[in-house]
């Protein structure tokens, strides 16, 4: 069976107009973002303050963006390190092919005012909001406050 040309390819997302224009011009669906969540997980808190960690992995061709979180126990906020600082970011990149990691000493979610106790063998709802991919729902389990994941990855 003959392959359409490339020619015809392209004009026929040139056709289907500028929002369809994303699906085109890879194979598959490689020109999309593909994101998954992995490796989640919250430090029990000692405070009404939190932190969370996961790493976003994203098999697509094409960058997405971090824009806001949501979860179950109150308002979170994404902060990224510099230094021995921390600091509020907007938003954050998950790059084509790429991983965006939140990790003890880097990019971390932030519980800023826990309205319920939260304990280890505890299970948060978070939900990660992305400029193109939407909401993407992540179970984050409450380890102990020592707790570090497996290096290597
Ligand atoms: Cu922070």
């Amino acid at each position: 069976m003959r392959r359409p040309g490339r020619s015809s390819a392209v004009l026929a997302c040139a056709l289907a107009g500028a929002y369809a224009l994303t699906a085109c011009g890879g194979s598959g669906d490689d020109s999309k973002a593909a994101l998954s969540v992995s490796s989640a997980y919250m430090p029990q808190p000692v405070s009404e303050m939190a932190a969370g960690f996961l790493t976003v992995a994203n098999k697509g061709g094409t960058a997405d963006r971090l824009t806001s979180v949501t979860s179950d126990v109150g308002p979170v906020s994404v902060h990224e390190t510099v230094g021995q600082s921390m600091r509020e970011v907007k938003d954050l990149d998950v790059p084509a092919h790429g991983r965006l990691v939140f990790e003890s000493g880097g990019n971390h979610l932030m519980f800023d005012k826990l309205k319920r106790t939260v304990r280890q063998g505890d299970t948060i709802d978070v939900e990660l909001h992305f400029a193109t991919s939407g909401a993407v729902k992540v179970e984050m389990p409450v380890k102990p406050a020592t707790y570090r994941p497996a290096t290597g990855h």
